[in-house]
């Protein structure tokens, strides 16, 4: 069994820094208020203190001659707890320390005694070590150090609560999450990066749920498109099963019919799968735009002949990109198509294609029925038709312009409409001449 690892919490984590941070903080500014003082005002000191004796001892040799310095060499070195030696010559006259040797831990003071009449003495004054000592600051701090760590657990425990709270919410709102629950938010609140933590779990949730809402109204769209040709379908043959119905040229006819529009839908939903998946399979080549819109117009010629509907192509010759041939032309004939549908007789369709700086647009206006303003922004939706009843008869499923859009964008260019009702509608896209790599 490996090793349980103990995970600290937020807040004993940050005690520990804090109390590290003031031990180290003790240590500097003990280690620095020792060097300054011995270095700056101790040395001041004792400069002043060494005058004073040297002062001293000369008023005590000139008034009581050397039979006073002996007393007041032992005060001095009581008051001061400092080493007095006086010597004549070289030899030892006084010591407040006889038999140790004459060292100083630091540099020792030298000065004369003289007085008219009297043998000159020389003194060597050594004063106590100015340094406080270390430790002896390190405990002068102890107390507010402690004081330092009490306020430190005050503030620790109150900034640990700002953060552990939110977390501990976004980590039960992520468990749930996880568990299903995609409706589950998080507040925004805590220090910074915390609050941005929890405004991207609130994206990223949104995101799912909204992904998880269009799974399931795929899915339930899905269904419904099916079912009014399967029910068709299963009419029909119940039907010629029971004898109810003959088998004759028209029955088959609608069998058919139904049979091709299910096969329709279930091409259109896999192209739609495959752009949602980004994975439309575009084999770019270079591709005269002009020529599509002419082969697509002959496509049509008989079609638009017979519901008295005039097609015409006005494009330069040579308008080229660089796009998959398949692709584009599936969107004009997209287009084309829808135009004829909605177009009466006596009515026109043009076709047009210009180059413009670095991308090709082209346009396929109708002169047919329009589109009426609320539904202007819906006709690119999956599954949508204006007039749902008619659309059925005329066989449409509502997938084509969401696939043309999605194989336009694939190309790197834009899709957009204009419509009056009445008057005609016009569809038209763009692609930039060269297909983004
Ligand atoms: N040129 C047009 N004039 C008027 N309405 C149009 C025109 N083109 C499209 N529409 C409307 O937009 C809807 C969506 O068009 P779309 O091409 O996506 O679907 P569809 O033609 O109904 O079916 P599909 O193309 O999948 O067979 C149509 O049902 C129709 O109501
Ligand atoms: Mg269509």
């Amino acid at each position: 069994m490996s090793p349980r690892r103990i995970r600290l919490g937020i807040w004993p984590h940050l005690l520990l820094t804090a109390a590290v941070g003031i031990v180290i903080a003790m240590g500097v500014i003990g280690y620095g208020a020792n060097r300054a003082y011995s270095r700056t005002y101790a040395q001041r000191q004792a400069h002043s203190e060494a005058t004073n004796i040297a002062y001293l001892l000369n008023q005590v040799y000139t008034y009581e001659g050397s039979a006073g310095l002996q007393g007041a060499l032992s005060k001095l070195a009581k008051e001061y707890r400092a080493r007095v030696i006086v010597y004549a010559g070289n030899a030892v006259v006084l010591d407040t320390a006889p038999g140790h040797p004459p060292t100083c831990n630091q540099k020792p003071f030298q000065f004369p005694l003289a007085t008219p009449g009297m043998p000159v003495y020389q003194v060597l004054l050594c004063l106590p070590d100015p340094n406080l000592g270390f430790l002896a600051i390190l405990r002068a701090l102890l107390l507010p150090g402690v004081l330092g760590l009490l306020g430190a657990l005050a503030a620790v425990l109150l900034v640990s609560r700002r953060i552990a709270v939110p977390l501990a919410g976004l980590a039960r709102a992520a468990q749930r999450f996880g568990e299903g629950d995609l409706t589950i938010r998080v507040p925004v609140r805590g220090p910074g990066e915390i609050a941005d933590v929890a405004a991207e779990f609130n994206r990223m949730a949104q995101g799912l749920e909204e992904g998880q809402r269009q799974r399931q109204a795929m899915v339930a769209d899905v269904a419904h498109e099916l079912r009014t040709p399967l029910t068709v379908l299963r009419g029909y043959v119940e039907a010629l099963k029971d004898g109810m119905a003959e088998p004759d040229a028209d029955t088959l006819g609608v069998i058919h019919e139904e049979a091709v529009h299910l096969q329709k839908l279930v091409d259109d939903l896999q192209d739609l799968a495959q752009a949602d998946a980004a994975d439309l399979g575009l084999q770019p080549g270079p591709l005269d735009v002009t020529d599509i819109l002419q082969s697509t117009a002959a496509g049509f010629h008989l079609q638009a002949e017979a519901k008295g509907v005039r097609i015409e192509v006005s494009a330069e010759p040579g308008v080229a990109v660089t796009a998959d041939r398949r692709r584009i032309a599936q969107v004009i004939h997209n287009l084309v198509a829808n135009a004829l549908r909605y177009t009466a007789d006596g009515g026109e369709i043009r076709l047009a294609a210009q180059a413009l700086r670095d991308i090709v647009r082209v346009d396929v206006t109708d002169t047919g029925v329009g589109i009426a303003a609320e539904h202007l922004p819906h006709v690119f939706d999956r599954f949508y038709r204006v007039d749902p009843s008619r659309a059925r008869e005329t066989g449409g499923s509502g997938l084509g312009l969401t696939i043309a859009r999605r194989i336009v964008e694939a190309h790197g260019g834009t899709m957009g409409v204009e419509s009056a009702v009445g008057r005609g509608t016009r569809f038209w896209f763009t692609l930039p001449r060269r297909a983004p790599t």
